[in-house]
Formats: structure tokens, C-alpha cells, sequence
């Protein structure tokens, strides 16, 4: 499959793994442009942006095809050093970046004197043009059904993507709730140059996280995420535990809510101990409602060619054969 989005990234298939705090290290990123897509590290996985330079070597170790870094500019709990991280890019000969959160204006000048193709993720067609008008080389448009931050507009993807169709004019992802040959076909028919997906590529072989979470992953339905961080405008999809619904239950009650009221349940180093422990209510865990789509964890070659496939025989039989002559 030839679209915009592969002749621009240079890779075989047009599916992208998303920015993904603690799951986007070398060894996924790695498996997903070997398998053809697009892998993507995560900046802020590293605890600094010496140990990002070093990540980006050993991705390089991993794969000669290309792969990304994902930079997601977001409120934190600790403050981050953010133009220290785009440095650490810049100087590593990183070819290409995926910005999420907040505008990344400031970010921009830095990039493009670096030659470097960058991919804004956001939630809305007004940020998506707001995304073009600065700049950035293509969007990835993430529906309500996204894991992580869908944003507070809760339009989702069978709405955004023919209206990103309709508006942009540089090339889009589709990103939110896909998982299958079924969705590659439906985005590419909407509109879009390719797909971005991350729960999805949680439930892989490589990707570096406890067996027992890829598993309760397999296991659940479409009906296992919440919405948490809503009262602060901040929302985010995550797996629904036991501590997921404390969260919500503490933002129901009356009054503001505070960050400080949830803050110990929801802080990032009890998210990455529980990928690392398989303790499935130790802390919450980003997750979209196309967990309903997944029951089993291949390897990433597996899944996309499986995807690839799959799309191609939609295309060329199921959708050819509703033009043929009876
Ligand atoms: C565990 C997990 C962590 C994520 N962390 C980030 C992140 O740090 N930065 C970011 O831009 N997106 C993050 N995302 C969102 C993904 O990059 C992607 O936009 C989203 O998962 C797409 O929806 P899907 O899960 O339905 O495929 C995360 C997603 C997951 C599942």
C-alpha cells in the first residue's frame, strides 16, 4: 500500500505505533519499523535526555529502518526539561518526531533547521489546522475512542476523520480504536494516509511490559476503560480497576476536585510498576476501547501483516465486488 504517509516516512506499510509512556522503548519501537510501520520511542519514558540519547542509539542497534520519537508536552507532576529533550532529538539525527499535547510551536524552529518530519497528534480539527498553519508536516487525528488523552471535545473518529479529509491539506493518521485489517481499510477509505494505534501494539510480543497486563487486556471488552481527570479538564483514557474507579469516584463528589485528592493514586512511577510487576491494581494504565478488538498477542511482524493483508482482501474483494456487474 502506497499513500502519502509512506512515501513521506519511508516505510512499507502506512501503520504507526504511537507515543506510549514506558511501553515505547527500543525494543517495541524497534519490532514495529522491522515489521514495516513506523516505531516510535517515548522521550519521557527516559529519565533524562542523556538516557533518550542512549535510547536512540540502541533503537539504531535494533533496526536500520526508520523509526521516530514521540514528545508529548503535557501538564506533569514533575516539571519536565522539555528543550533540553529536543535537543537530545536534534543532536541524536532523529528523522522524525510525533508532538502530542500542547501546542508545539516552540519546538517547531528547532526541528525544521533540523530537517526533521514532524507528526502533531490532536483531538480536534481546529488543532489540526492550527497544526498545519505552523508548520507541522502531517497530523494524527486521535478520536474519543483513543487511549490516553482524547480531549474534552468527545467527537469521535467517524466524525473527525472525513472532516480532516475535507479540511487538511497535508496527510493525516487515523488514531483512536483501531486494531484489524478492517480498520486500516475503513481509515484509508475515510480519508486518512494511514493509521496510529497503541493499545493495539501493547499487546504484542516485544512490547516491554508484564505478560499478566497484555493478558487482562486480551480478556476484557470494549466496555473496560474510563474516563479519569474529566473535573480537570485533562481527561484520560484508562484501563477501568479498581483504582481507576476511585478516581472517578473522588472527581464525583462535591466540590472542585484537587489534583492533590488523587495525585498518589495516579502518579506515573506506580503506572510503570505496574508494567513491570503485572500487579494490575497497583496504579492506572492507558487504554483504549479497542481492547473489545484484541484477543490475542502476536508479534508485531504478525499483527501488521496480518493487518496489511487483511485490508488488501477488503479492498480488492469485498469493496471491488460491490462495483462488479451481477
Ligand atoms: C499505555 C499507553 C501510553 C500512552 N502514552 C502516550 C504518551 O506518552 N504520549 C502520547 O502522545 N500518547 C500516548 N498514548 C496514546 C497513543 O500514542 C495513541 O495516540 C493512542 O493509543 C491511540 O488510540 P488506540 O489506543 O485506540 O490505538 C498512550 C497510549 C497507551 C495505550
Amino acid at each position: 500500500m502506497k499513500t502519502r504517509v509512506t512515501q513521506m516516512l519511508g516505510i512499507e506499510h502506512p501503520i504507526v505505533q504511537g507515543g506510549m509512556q514506558w511501553v515505547g522503548r527500543a525494543q517495541l519501537a524497534a519490532a514495529v519499523s522491522n515489521a514495516g510501520g513506523l516505531g516510535i520511542l517515548t522521550a519521557l519514558t527516559q529519565a533524562s535526555p542523556e538516557d533518550l540519547c542512549k535510547e536512540i542509539s540502541r533503537c539504531r542497534t535494533m533496526t536500520d529502518k526508520p523509526f521516530a520519537v514521540n514528545l508529548t508536552i503535557l501538564p506533569t507532576i514533575k516539571p519536565v526539561p522539555y528543550g533540553e529533550y529536543v535537543d537530545a532529538i536534534v543532536e541524536s539525527g532523529v528523522r522524525i518526531v510525533e508532538t502530542a499535547g500542547r501546542n508545539p510551536e516552540p519546538w517547531l524552529p528547532a526541528f525544521k533547521k533540523a530537517g526533521i518530519t514532524v507528526i502533531h497528534k490532536c483531538t480536534s480539527i481546529r488543532h489540526a489546522l492550527k497544526a498545519e498553519a505552523i508548520g507541522c508536516d502531517m497530523v494524527s487525528v486521535d478520536g474519543f475512542e483513543c487511549a490516553g488523552h482524547p480531549g474534552e471535545d468527545d467527537v469521535t473518529n467517524l466524525i473527525l476523520l472525513p472532516l480532516a479529509a475535507r479540511r487538511l491539506k497535508i496527510p493525516f493518521l487515523a488514531s483512536g480504536g483501531f486494531a484489524d485489517g478492517r480498520g486500516l481499510a475503513a481509515a484509508l477509505a475515510m480519508g486518512a494516509d494511514g493509521i496510529n494505534m497503541g493499545t493495539r501494539f501493547m499487546v504484542t510480543e516485544e512490547a516491554p511490559i508484564h505478560h499478566s497486563v497484555k493478558q487482562a487486556m486480551v480478556e476484557a471488552s470494549e466496555l473496560d476503560t474510563t474516563l479519569i481527570f474529566r473535573s480537570l479538564r485533562n481527561t484520560s483514557r484508562v484501563f477501568s480497576n479498581s483504582v481507576a474507579k476511585q478516581v472517578v469516584a473522588i472527581e464525583a463528589q462535591a466540590g472542585e476536585t484537587q489534583f492533590d485528592d488523587i495525585a498518589p493514586l495516579v502518579k506515573g512511577v506506580r503506572g510503570r510498576e505496574l508494567f513491570e510487576t503485572g500487579d494490575l491494581e497497583h496504579g492506572v494504565w492507558s487504554a483504549g476501547m479497542v481492547i473489545g478488538l484484541i484477543d490475542d498477542i502476536p508479534s508485531c511482524q504478525t499483527l501488521l501483516t496480518r493487518m496489511v493483508a487483511e485490508a488488501q482482501t477488503i479492498i480488492s474483494e469485498r469493496l471491488q465486488g460491490l462495483l462488479a456487474d451481477s
